[in-house]
């Protein structure tokens, strides 16, 4: 069990770093293991049943290797998958994440924009979420497919980044009084994004989830006591040693 004791991070790829440096900031003393399965990315347009089988396989393999805790660090395998995986693991704690469309919602803006793949979009989860939390709210969803798969790319600087975005969500401009980062992917581009859409309030997920990780692991008396800092390892089923520099490098970003 190379793993015990850990707390597990998965994501189609390198997305889940951005909940991860969340989960870090509010839990130094915790020992993370971050699972992209690169190999399998992206997740946003495949086939449902497809996306659940994926997590599911880097979920086993997180709880077989001893992970005391496991968090879907992707929009789209949470709706796909998280309640199977739940019923699945009723014993284990499995945190999952969403658009964060509440808090957008909460701080008065009316003309939300989420950013999120075809399959979070198209789900149960999202519309359950709208429905509790946006009635009468205009909530423009834009499904950006290949921009999750642009990220995994790397060269974040590079200028058909914003020209992608600008096909994808430039029409908003001016329309849209916030934008929700509604796939994992989006915060480590949020600065590229924002050039794009302009100076208007981002959300994400990545606080509320590293939030609820915390909670649950109290709950059960499962914090790390320890003093000492913890320690993040990273493994990818894109098994190169560039695939693990670019995860460490959007770490340190
Ligand atoms: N990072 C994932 C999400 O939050 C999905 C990206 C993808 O694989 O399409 O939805």
């Amino acid at each position: 069990m190379k793993y015990k004791g850990m707390i597990g991070l998965m994501d189609s790829g390198v997305g889940g770093i951005s909940v991860l440096k969340e989960c870090v900031k509010l839990l130094p003393q915790e020992n993370f293991i971050f699972y992209g399965d690169s190999a399998n990315a992206p997740y946003g347009e495949k086939p449902v049943e497809t996306v659940q089988a994926l997590t599911e396989r880097v979920v086993d393999y997180l709880f077989k290797e001893g992970v005391k805790a496991v968090v879907i660090a992707c929009n789209t395998a949470t709706s796909a998958a998280v309640k199977y995986l739940r019923d699945k693991y009723p014993e284990k704690i499995i945190v999952g994440v969403e658009p964060a469309l509440k808090p957008a919602v909460k701080a008065n803006h009316h003309d939300i924009l989420v950013m999120a793949t075809a399959n979070t979009l198209k789900l149960e989860k999202f519309k359950q979420l709208e429905s509790t939390y946006a009635e009468g709210i205009n909530v423009i969803p834009c499904a950006c497919n290949g921009l999750a798969m642009r990220v995994e790319q790397g060269r974040l600087d590079d200028p058909d980044l914003i020209e992608l975005l600008e096909s994808l969500v430039g029409q908003y401009k001016g329309k849209a009084d916030c934008c929700v980062l509604g796939c994992t992917h989006y915060p480590l581009i949020e600065k590229q994004i924002k050039e794009v859409l302009g100076d208007i309030d981002y959300y994400d997920s990545g606080l509320g989830t590293a939030k609820e990780l915390k909670r649950q692991l109290k709950a059960r008396g499962l914090l790390n006591t320890d003093s000492t800092e913890g320690s993040v390892t990273f493994e990818s089923s894109h098994k190169t040693d560039e695939e693990l520099k670019l995860y460490e490098m959007l770490f340190q970003s």
